[in-house]
């Protein structure tokens, strides 16, 4: 229901990949379509919200109601997520890279003829959802994602501690979750694991996002 659970109250969104360049032409990428966040940020403008998205690059449109920042770049979406700061609840759905090449290089990268490897160097990115769960303007609920193939609880339960995280929401990536339009997901929290049913990805959002309402409602005023 569009109800206004969440009136007053700002959320911060991440979505989507990161593409990190190597060189003029050519980036690091994942298979990140954006739906699960974008249908998230619609959702929480729609309980009333108001709702900063920083989205890395997709094929998207902007939900009614929230406040877009694109992004390219994993540090991109660090800087933008730090500068919409405060705010009641972070919800980092981000298919955030990894690694990023050490230096993108000015001018497209030639094969030598020698056949040998590319030398490329990569570096690690900022973890965006672990440094909000240390900033001193830390948001009352800090939500996470985790995408496995294997062992789901187990790995999002270490994530959820070492993230500094509220909750994590697990999804099990095996099969053809990323860019479809369900998806199947465990909420794991200091007091246990909820399993949902497999559902579409809007009806996944309208839910996390009533949790998110009650669980802020509970917290304060
Ligand atoms: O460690 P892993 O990438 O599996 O963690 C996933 C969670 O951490 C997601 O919520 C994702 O948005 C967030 N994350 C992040 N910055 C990174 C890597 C992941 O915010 N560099």
């Amino acid at each position: 229901a569009n109800g206004s659970g969440l009136k007053g109250r700002h959320i911060l969104i991440t979505a989507g990949p990161t593409h990190e360049p190597i060189d003029p032409v050519r980036y690091i990428a994942n298979r990140s379509s954006g739906k699960q966040g974008f249908a998230i940020a619609a959702a929480a403008a729609r309980a009333g919200a108001r709702v900063t998205l920083v989205a890395g690059p997709v094929h998207l449109p902007t939900p009614p109601g929230v406040d877009r920042v694109d992004v390219e770049t994993a540090r991109q979406m660090m800087t933008a997520v730090e500068a919409a700061l405060p705010a009641d609840a972070a919800i980092m759905v981000a298919a955030v890279a990894d690694w990023r090449t050490d230096a993108a290089a000015g001018q497209k990268l030639k094969k030598d003829g020698s056949g040998k490897p590319a030398p490329l160097t990569l570096v690690e990115n900022p973890d965006i959802l672990a440094t909000l769960g240390r900033h001193a303007q830390r948001p009352a609920l800090l939500v996470g994602f985790a995408a496995e193939t294997e062992k789901l609880a187990e790995h999002a339960q270490a994530k959820l501690a070492r993230k500094g995280a509220d909750w994590i929401v697990a999804n099990d990536v095996s099969g053809d979750v990323m860019g479809g339009d369900d998806n199947s997901v465990h909420i794991i929290t200091a007091q246990g694991v909820e399993s949902w049913d497999h559902l579409p990805k809007d009806a996944v959002a309208a839910r996390l996002i009533e949790k998110v309402a009650h669980a802020l409602a509970s917290r304060s005023d």
